[in-house]
């Protein structure tokens, strides 16, 4: 089906002011909290080879069979945009040969090829952290609470965090069987993925999310029940650390995820408030990834959150407030070249100044200062320009003096700290 020209590409968002800043607001937000907790950023192109994510992602997941975009460039390599960061974060670490352990995030645009709907676009934003090289349970603790400190502090409440194991290379066979051997059964109950899915990825049967087989499914034996001594002892300690930390969580025995790289701990944060797409962010171990991709036998564990589905739940709403922009009005040609000198001294003072220079009406002009959400107008006219003063209106308060030149810089400043 061919789309107007004229507008945008299905699932994809345009950011226009003040969303733009509000989206803005989300990731400083993050990325002070990132921080906080020893990441750095790194920053990967948004396309990598195909490979990339056929080899962890997996060959059967829905990221891979039904929704990455891949592309042949000029010289038929197989390229795809990144459709999520863990395995391009696993590359560029072992291609740039970054000491291990290292804690690193991510802020950025992903693309995946699903139907658009409330919550889910073709195009979307994440933010991420890696921990690679950490193998104890305190560090999956503190990952999963990283998430539920980030929506804390944007105000979001109705967030629940599910829990789950799914075991390791010891356990997982002998439940793999168990489950094959189930599902089998009640073959006739699945929806046409999950059939597929029975001999290949029989896992991703239990948090399918088609009603028919989430009933099929209600008895399944689930990874938690064939956990090995080693991998049960984490996941207690996991638990132990999230209860010390007074955390509440769910624990959730279906929570596989939809990627193939995770081993025991899984995560997921959901939203009350989100409709179908509840999901807003979610993670897990994955300590055979970086061997996967011939680097050393490395554990690591990490997490990423979806902007669009943070802001639709979060209470931060676009400011009345008025902006830290001052405005510089004019009223006749004899005062531009003086309204234009007073503009560029303020900013190079660091001062954020608008001035329009199209000879408009004053009346357009204190229009425009409004709609800028500017904190005040100084305007200069054949009386200021005389006296060589400076009239400064507040244009929250209405209040309008005059200033000298050389005081002009400080009080804009002033008005600004309110
Ligand atoms: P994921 O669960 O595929 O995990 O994505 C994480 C979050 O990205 C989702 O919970 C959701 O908020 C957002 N998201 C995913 N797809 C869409 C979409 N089509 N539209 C809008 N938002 C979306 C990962 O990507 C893993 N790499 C997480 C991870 C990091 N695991 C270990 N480290």
């Amino acid at each position: 089906m061919t789309e107007p020209r004229q507008s945008r590409p299905k699932g994809t968002q345009d950011f226009v002011p003040p969303g733009s800043e509000r989206m803005r607001q989300v990731e400083e937000t993050f990325r002070r909290l990132a921080e906080c907790y020893g990441y750095r950023e790194i920053i990967t192109p948004t396309f990598e080879h195909a490979a990339v994510f056929v080899k962890s992602s997996g060959e059967t997941s829905d990221i891979v069979t039904k929704e990455m975009y891949s592309f042949k460039d000029r010289s038929d390599r197989d390229l795809a945009l990144r459709a999520e960061g863990t395995p391009c974060v696993v590359r560029a670490v072992l291609e740039n040969r970054l000491r291990m352990p290292c804690r690193l995030y991510y802020v950025g645009p992903f693309f995946r090829y699903s139907r658009p709907q409330k919550g889910r676009y073709r195009e979307f934003n994440q933010v991420g952290v890696e921990a690679l090289g950490e193998a104890s349970p305190l560090t999956d603790a503190e990952a999963i609470s990283f998430g539920n400190v980030f929506f804390e502090s944007l105000g979001i409440r109705d967030c629940t965090t599910q829990v789950n194991s799914i075991g390791c290379r010891e356990c997982r066979p002998t439940h793999r069987a168990e489950l094959r051997k189930f599902l089998l059964e009640r073959k006739e109950q699945l929806c046409e993925d999950c059939k597929l899915r029975i001999d290949r990825n029989p896992l991703r049967v239990l948090d399918c999310k088609v009603e028919t087989c989430r009933q099929a499914v209600q008895d399944a034996p689930t990874p938690r029940q064939y956990l090995c001594s080693a991998c049960q002892k984490h996941h207690e300690q996991v638990l132990a650390a999230l209860n010390r930390r007074g955390l509440r969580y769910e624990a959730n025995d279906r929570l596989v995820r939809g990627l193939d790289y995770y081993n025991r701990t899984t995560f997921e944060y959901i939203s009350a408030s989100l409709g179908a797409q509840d999901s807003l962010g979610g993670g897990g171990r994955y300590d055979y990834l970086i061997e996967e991709f011939g680097g050393p036998d490395t554990p690591a564990v990490g997490l990423a959150i979806g902007l669009e589905r943070t802001l639709l739940a979060a209470s931060v709403k676009p400011t009345a407030a008025r902006r830290h922009l001052a405005f510089v009005v004019w009223l006749t040609e004899a005062e531009l070249s003086a309204a234009r000198d007073l503009a560029d001294r303020l900013r190079a003072d660091d001062v954020p100044v608008q001035i329009d220079y199209d000879a408009r009406k004053i009346k357009e002009q204190f229009k425009s200062a409004d709609a800028a959400q500017a904190a005040c107008c100084i305007i200069i006219g054949p009386d200021e320009l005389a006296k060589g003063v400076y009239s400064l209106k507040n244009l929250a308060t209405g209040e309008q003096r005059e200033f000298s030149s050389d005081a002009i810089s400080g009080e804009v400043r002033k008005l600004f700290e309110g």
